[in-house]
């Protein structure tokens, strides 16, 4: 197992390239299965769940091409022979999001069985809403042997209200829809960006919908999909993560490719707390000097997120006053805040709310990484800490980050990637 070893208190200074992101590059591969032939993405991110996703397309029967991946980040996948409507528990269990194959298999194959995801380290994670939008659809849904397991003759459009808003449900559930017979309207979609980069990678497939990046998703089923080729947008987070990263050490960065408009939120929560951000050639330019404490909720689209809140306790740490940050989202979204106050931070989890009090500084300690956004919050503390930060555990971290201590490394961090013993 690899860690990461940081010496703290370097400035970061330089350029950074976004990489595509992983919330888009996941349904856009499970929507590939809707329409048999090869389908060419362009800018896909080179990280462990792209590798599951590809696994798991492969025991499904799909041909996969990664040889662009590499040299590119083009990726050829071709769906057009299945052999299995199958998600086994191995694949599952590693990353929740293998339940977007649920809808794109039903649609194509009538049938899907999918491993229940199960418990994960940021709390209940149910796919409820994604099963009854299924239903809704004329689908038939049963859990055998901790397996969901679908099938349906023909799918049928349908009115759906989404109780909360989902992504990976509204997304699902619109995959499953493009192929229904008749209209299906999606109530309470979700707005995110990636969501709606989904609904126009259908469109190019030749599916009908109206409304995407608004509540209310109107699709009209066809009968057929053909295959696409399609260039992933810059991820959100990773982007978010970087100006996290040059605000909390002072820092200077240029971020090429990350996307203002996806960012508002982040961005004018980091202004609030005195970082500089503007737009400038086709990317993102921050500067970091001296930060204020600020009050933040997570939201879902365009609210501040809640895959950045980890990211921001890292910087209110060194914040000069005391914030309160409250995750809505999900619950049991605070494990990073053990590990942080190991490192000197000083904060409060008072229910949803984390209150931080700013400290003059953090020392280096070793820590160990939860999940995707507590290892980058634990990263981003490294940073500044003094002295040696060990993040044990990095596994989450390529999870969703693309070589991000090569990045920080090209930016001046001291920060290398070792072999745990
Ligand atoms: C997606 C993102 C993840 C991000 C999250 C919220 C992907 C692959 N992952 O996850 O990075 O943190 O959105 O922005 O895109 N819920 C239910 N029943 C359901 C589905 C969801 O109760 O059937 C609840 C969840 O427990 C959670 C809330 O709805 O409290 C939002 O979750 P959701 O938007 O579904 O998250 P994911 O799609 O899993």
């Amino acid at each position: 197992m690899d860690k990461l070893v940081i010496h703290g208190g370097r400035r970061l200074q330089g350029e950074v390239s976004i990489s595509g992101a992983k919330n888009a590059a996941l349904p856009l591969l499970a929507a590939a299965i809707l329409a048999p032939g090869k389908h060419v993405f362009h800018n896909v991110p080179r990280l462990r769940d792209i590798d599951t996703t590809l696994e798991l397309l492969t025991t499904l029967g799909v041909e996969v091409d990664r040889s662009g991946l590499e040299h590119d980040h083009t990726l050829a996948v071709d769906t057009a022979n299945l052999k299995s409507h199958l998600a086994p528990y191995e694949l599952v269990k590693t990353m929740r999001a293998s339940v977007l194959v649920l809808g794109p298999l039903l649609a194509r194959t009538g049938q899907a069985e999918v491993s229940l995801p199960g418990g994960c380290a940021i709390g209940a994670r149910p796919v409820n809403l994604h099963l009854k939008g299924m239903e809704q659809l004329g689908a038939e849904v049963q859990i055998e042997h901790g397996y969901i397991k679908a099938q349906a003759d023909k799918l049928h459009g349908a009115e759906i209200a989404f109780d909360i808003s989902t992504v990976t449900g509204t997304e699902n559930v619109m995959m499953a829809a493009v192929k229904a017979e008749g209209r299906t309207v999606l109530q309470n979609a979700a707005l995110e960006p990636e969501v709606v980069e989904l609904a126009e990678a259908l469109v190019k497939m030749g599916a009908k919908i109206k409304g995407q990046g608004t509540e209310v998703i109107e699709i009209e089923g066809v009968k057929e999909l053909r295959p696409v080729e399609h260039a992933i947008m810059p991820d959100r987070i990773e982007a978010g993560t970087f100006l996290a990263a040059a605000a909390i050490t002072g820092g200077e960065l240029l971020l090429k490719g990350a996307r203002a408009d996806h960012l508002a939120a982040v961005i004018a929560k980091l202004r609030e707390a005195g970082v500089a951000i503007e737009e400038k050639g086709g990317g993102l330019r921050v500067r970091g000097d001296g930060l204020r404490a600020v009050d933040v909720s997570t939201r879902p689209y365009p609210g501040f997120p809640t895959d950045m809140q980890a990211q921001l306790i890292a910087l209110m740490c060194r914040a000069e006053g005391l914030s309160v940050i409250t995750e809505t989202v999900f619950e049991n979204r605070f494990m990073h805040v053990l590990e942080l106050e190991r490192m000197g931070a000083n904060i409060k989890i008072q229910g949803r709310s984390a209150i931080v009090t700013g400290v003059p500084k953090l020392s280096g300690a070793s820590v160990m990484a939860t999940d995707l956004r507590a290892s980058a919050s634990l990263v981003l503390a490294g940073l500044i800490a003094e002295g040696t930060t060990e993040v044990l555990r990095i596994y989450h971290l390529d999870r969703g980050y693309e070589t991000l201590e090569r990045k920080l490394q090209a930016v001046g961090a001291e920060i290398q990637r070792v072999k745990e013993q």
